[in-house]
C-alpha cells in the first residue's frame, strides 16, 4: 500500500495522531499537507504524553522521515516550538523535513484572525486565531510569505514590506470598528483605553525581518524539496502517508462554510498539499470517532444538550488539545459519515473511543434528516440553510457496559460493541478496520475487513 491518505471524516479531533502513528509502523515516509497549528494531537507513547501541532505524528519513529508539505502553513514560532520539546524530551528530528513552498504565518495573521473574529462577534466562527485564514488568504493573494524567503533577507524584507502595508492599514481599521462597537455597547470606558501597543512592536518590519532571519537560519536543515522526497520514496514502494489534520466537514469547499476551516482537510487535497499525482494514492483511511464533537461554531445535527452529552464530554476529556475549548458532544451521524465516504473515496474506517460509549446505552446513531417542511433527507444537504435546520432521526441500538480498555482483538468486545460497529460499516459501506479503545499506543483492536 504505498501511498495512503488518512482524514478526518467528521469534525475534527477524531485521533488521527493516533491511528497514523499505528499505521506508520509500515511506512517510510510522513507527510502533513494542509492546516497549521489550528490542529492538534496527543500521543501517548510508554505512558509518555506527546502533543503537537504541526509536526507528523510519526516523529516518535526515529528512522521514519516526516514531512511539512506544501500545503501546510506554518508558523516558525511554534514550529521551533516544537522541535525544541522535542529534542528535550530526546526524541530526534534529525529526520524532519519542511517545504520550502509552505506558506508562513506571520504576527499579522495571527493578530488579523483575533482582530476579524472579534468584530464577527456573535457571528464569529470560533477559529483557533492562530492566523490560519488571514494566511491561506495572503497566499491565493499572492502575497504570501514562504519558507525558502526565509533565506534571503533581501527577498524576505521586500516581501514583508509589500504585505505589512495593507495589513497594518486593516487592522487600524478594524481597531477603529471596534471602539465604535464597544461605545454602541455602552462600553465607554473599554472604548476609549489606549489601544495595547500602538504602534504594535510586532509589526515593526525591521524586527520582524531581523527575527524571521533567525528563524531561517534555525530551519535550513530541515527545508527541502518535499515533493520530490515523496516521489522518491513512492517509486521505491515504499509506504508513504499522507495526514490531513482538520476533517472534512471543516472543508473550505465541502463543509458547512462558512464554519469551516481555511483549507481542503478532504482526501484529494493531499495531491496539491504533499505534490503528488492522484495515482499515487492507493488506500484512503477515514477516522472517526464512535460519536461525534465539534469545536467552534456551525451546524452540527446530532449534538447533545443533556446529561449524555454531558458523560461524552467528561468521559472522553473532549477539550481541545490546540485551545482548551469544551469540544460540543453528539450521537454518530452515519448521514454525515457516509458524505465523508464518499467524498474522501475512503476504503476503510477507524473508529476511535468506542471505550467512552461504556455506560451509556442504549445507544442512538442518526440515519436520516428531516427538515423543517418534513422532508425526508437521506443525504448530507448542500444547501445552509437546510443543513441548519435539519433534525436527525436515529436508529437506537443497544448499548454495553463493560470497559473496553483492555479490548485488544475483535473477540475481547461486546457482541453489542461489535454490533454497533457492524450497523456502521453497513450503513456507510465501508469496512472498520481499525477500533480505538483508549489513549495508548497499544489501546487498539484490529479487524479483518
Ligand atoms: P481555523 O482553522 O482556526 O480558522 O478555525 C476554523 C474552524 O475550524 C473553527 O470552528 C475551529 O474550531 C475549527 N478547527 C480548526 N482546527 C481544528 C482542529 O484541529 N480540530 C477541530 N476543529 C478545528
Amino acid at each position: 500500500m504505498p501511498g495512503v491518505v488518512i482524514v478526518g471524516a467528521q469534525w475534527g479531533d477524531e485521533g488521527k495522531g493516533k491511528v497514523v502513528d499505528l499505521l506508520a509502523k509500515r511506512a517510510t515516509t510522513i507527510v502533513r499537507f494542509q492546516g497549521g497549528n489550528n490542529a492538534g494531537h496527543t500521543i501517548v507513547r510508554d505512558g509518555e504524553e506527546f502533543k503537537f501541532h504541526l509536526i507528523p505524528s510519526g516523529i516518535l519513529y526515529a528512522e521514519k522521515t516526516c514531512v511539512i508539505g506544501n500545503g501546510v502553513v506554518v508558523d516558525p514560532r511554534v514550529l521551533l516550538g516544537e522541535i525544541d520539546d522535542l529534542k528535550r524530551a530526546g526524541v530526534s528530528v534529525s529526520n524532519l523535513r519542511l517545504s520550502a513552498n509552505a506558506h508562513l504565518i506571520m504576527p499579522y495573521h495571527v493578530l488579523l484572525d483575533s482582530a476579524g473574529e472579534t468584530k464577527l462577534g456573535k457571528l464569529s466562527i470560533g477559529t483557533t486565531r492562530r492566523g490560519i485564514g488571514p494566511c491561506y488568504a495572503d497566499k491565493a493573494l499572492r502575497l504570501g510569505i514562504r519558507v525558502q524567503d526565509l533565506l534571503d533577507e533581501k527577498i524576505l524584507r521586500t516581501k514583508i514590506r509589500a504585505a505589512l502595508e495593507p495589513k497594518q492599514q486593516a487592522l487600524r481599521e478594524l481597531s477603529v470598528q471596534r471602539r465604535k462597537q464597544l461605545k454602541e455597547a455602552g462600553e465607554e470606558a473599554k472604548a476609549s483605553e489606549p489601544a495595547a501597543g500602538v504602534p504594535d512592536p510586532r509589526l515593526d518590519l525591521h524586527a520582524m525581518v531581523e527575527e524571521h532571519v533567525s528563524f531561517g537560519h534555525r530551519l535550513e536543515p530541515h527545508i527541502a524539496d518535499t515533493a520530490r522526497l515523496c516521489w522518491d520514496a513512492l517509486d521505491r514502494e515504499e509506504t508513504v502517508i499522507f495526514e490531513g489534520a482538520q476533517a472534512t466537514l471543516l472543508d473550505l469547499d465541502h463543509g458547512t462554510y462558512p464554519f469551516v476551516t481555511s483549507s481542503n482537510p478532504i482526501a484529494g487535497a493531499a495531491t496539491v498539499g504533499a505534490g503528488i499525482g492522484p495515482k499515487d494514492i492507493d488506500e484512503v483511511w477515514g477516522i472517526a470517532k464512535a460519536y461525534a464533537t465539534r469545536v467552534g461554531a456551525g451546524p452540527f445535527p446530532t449534538e447533545l444538550f443533556d446529561d449524555v452529552g454531558e458523560r461524552m464530554l467528561q468521559q472522553g476529556h473532549e477539550y481541545g488539545t490546540t485551545t482548551g475549548r469544551p469540544r460540543r458532544c453528539g450521537w454518530m451521524d452515519l448521514v454525515a459519515l457516509r458524505y465523508a465516504v464518499r467524498i474522501n473515496g475512503l476504503d476503510a474506517l477507524a473508529i476511535t473511543k468506542l471505550d467512552v460509549l461504556s455506560g451509556i446505552g442504549p445507544l442512538r446513531v442518526a440515519v436520516r434528516y428531516r427538515s423543517k417542511e418534513g422532508a425526508v433527507l437521506d443525504t448530507f444537504p448542500y444547501h445552509q440553510s437546510i443543513l441548519h435546520s435539519a433534525t436527525p432521526e436515529y436508529e437506537e441500538l443497544p448499548g454495553f457496559d463493560l470497559e473496553l480498555t483492555s479490548c485488544r482483538s475483535a473477540e475481547d468486545l461486546p457482541r453489542e460493541a461489535r454490533d454497533y460497529l457492524g450497523f456502521i460499516a453497513e450503513f456507510v459501506g465501508v469496512p472498520v478496520r481499525l477500533v480505538g479503545v483508549g489513549p495508548g499506543r497499544e489501546q487498539a483492536v484490529w479487524l479483518e475487513g
